[in-house]
């Protein structure tokens, strides 16, 4: 059966990559979180107080860096490596939330990134959810989604997953970063959050997972079958 690449866009916390993995787990695709890349990227940078308005120290910075996905034997998922340490839960805590947007918009740390996107993109079957995949990274991409959902939906589901986590967090922070990152994601010079003009806008503010996943993997079964 033929491979197709399947490419998910949208805002920050709409469920992109929920859905990436279900549907990679159903097609028995590879599926890859690009976000977790420029969140490891940001732990790098702060760990080792890069100055990231210096070229050179981004470059340098950059230089030693290795990522990798591996899957994780207990939690059955695949976890992101920095140079050999599993990094997943310590990218996902506020303090990187708050940089990483920043960090995403530097030019040499995206040509970082797209390089090893496309790498693994090679031999297709592999659905990648992030801002720009249907748009720069896999133009070609036989299937592209857009994904929305209301604020006030996202700020709640975000909310609850950082609060599991952490009670300190506040609903406040949470809305505040969500606008942040959205308003430098879709307005940076490199590569910006757009919609490919042959993406399907999935909007899944009144979807349950279940829903959208039917959805979308029709919309696979579909494109899978034209490729053939
Ligand atoms: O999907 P996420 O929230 O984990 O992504 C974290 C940040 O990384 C997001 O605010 C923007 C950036 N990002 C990006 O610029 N390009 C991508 N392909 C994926 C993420």
């Amino acid at each position: 059966m033929k491979k197709i690449v399947i490419a998910i866009d949208g805002w920050s916390s709409c469920g992109k990559s929920t859905l990436a993995r279900q549907l990679a787990d159903e097609l028995g695709y590879l599926f890859i979180d690009s976000g977790a890349m420029y969140r490891a990227i940001t732990l790098q940078f702060l760990r080792n107080h890069v100055n990231w308005e210096s070229k050179s120290q981004v470059e340098k910075a950059i230089g030693d860096i290795e990522l990798e996905f591996i899957q994780d034997p207990v939690e059955q998922k695949q976890h992101i490596h920095l140079n050999g340490e599993n990094v997943e839960y310590e990218i996902r805590d506020m303090v990187i939330a708050e940089k990483v947007s920043e960090i995403a918009a530097i030019r040499e740390v995206r040509e970082f990134a797209v390089e090893q996107q496309r790498k693994m993109g090679r031999s297709k079957g592999i659905v990648m959810d992030g801002r720009d995949i249907g748009t720069v990274v896999f133009p070609n991409a036989e299937l592209k989604l857009f994904m929305t959902a209301d604020n006030a939906v996202r700020v709640e589901r975000r909310f609850k997953e950082l609060y599991a986590k952490n009670p300190q967090v506040t609903i406040e922070e949470v809305k505040n970063n969500l606008e942040m990152r959205d308003y430098l994601d879709s307005h940076r010079e490199v590569s910006p959050l757009r919609k490919a003009h042959d993406a399907i806008e999935l909007d899944n503010s009144d979807l349950t997972p279940e829903d959208q996943f039917r959805i979308a993997l029709q919309w696979a079964r579909e494109k899978i079958a034209m490729a053939e």
